[in-house]
């Protein structure tokens, strides 16, 4: 089987996790919150970068055969210089602004994202290729990876959060929501509470999950059949709501181990 490596600024690429285990249940993951540094949303390219790189090194340092990038604005930031400084291979997140320019009915599709990934230059790309074709709006989930890092993920605080930067989006015509940060998914019934039955909610993990598993084959990255895989979840700060959330996943967990760094 394969050890995977997995890494976010915090809780949020759990959320990418729970896809990866649907599709390979089999392997071994180690997971790396870097809590004590979240939010990435605001921090500068060249700090994101420098953490990528050292948790990357860690993970190929505990046997990752692959890693899974787990967060948007640290792809965004960061991908190319890891591909660049490892011969691992990287999957990163991608805006999933293809698939609902399929699904828009009004030709208007939202993005919700942290700053540093709606400003950098991967997204901004994926964006041009998309206009002409349908209308792009887009919003910071302001505050929303704060709330989801401290465990709350419903109930009224949640939903004022999340209707302060969904409802401008729903305002300017979106029936189609693209969750362009792996913290958001957390909030799915919050944000389907508030934008109604008939707006479409896009989170890209079930895609990235399946390009991950392509990915594997092609690169002849053996898989674990008939066995239940490891989970060594790690953070920077503290890892309790980390535990609790994979917790929470933890049906298709095979067996949780904890550490600290
Ligand atoms: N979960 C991350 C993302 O997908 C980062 C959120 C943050 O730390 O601001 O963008």
């Amino acid at each position: 089987m394969a050890k995977i490596g997995i890494f976010d600024s915090g809780v949020g690429g759990l959320s990418v996790l729970r896809e990866i285990l649907k599709v390979l249940p089999g392997e071994d993951y180690v997971y790396f919150a870097d809590n004590a540094n979240c939010p990435y949303g605001e921090k500068t390219k060249e700090f994101i970068t420098e953490r990528a790189r050292e948790i990357s090194g860690m993970l190929i340092g505990k046997g990752a055969d692959i890693i899974v990038v787990a967060c948007n604005t640290a792809t965004a930031a960061a991908i190319s210089t890891l591909r660049e400084e490892y011969s691992v291979k990287f999957i990163g997140m991608e805006p999933a602004i293809k698939p609902a320019i399929g699904m828009t009915r009004s030709g208007v599709v939202g993005v919700l994202a942290t700053a540093g990934t709606l400003k950098a230059e991967k997204y901004r790309h994926t964006r041009e290729l998309a206009n002409g074709k349908v209308t792009v709006v887009e919003h910071v989930g302001q505050g929303f990876v704060e709330m989801v890092e401290s465990g709350i993920i419903s109930g009224p605080d949640a939903e004022d959060t999340v209707r302060a930067s969904l409802k401008p989006l729903l305002d300017e015509g979106a029936d189609t929501i693209v969750l362009g940060c792996t913290h958001y998914p957390f909030l799915m019934d919050t944000i389907r509470k508030i934008a109604g039955p008939d707006v479409n909610i896009i989170d890209p993990a079930p895609a990235i999950a399946k390009h991950l598993l392509e990915v594997m084959d092609d690169e002849g990255i053996k898989t674990g059949i008939h066995r239940r895989g490891n989970i060594e979840l790690m953070a920077s700060g503290d890892d309790r709501v980390l535990r609790r959330l994979a917790g929470k996943i933890s049906s298709l967990l095979p067996s949780l181990q904890s550490s600290h760094r």
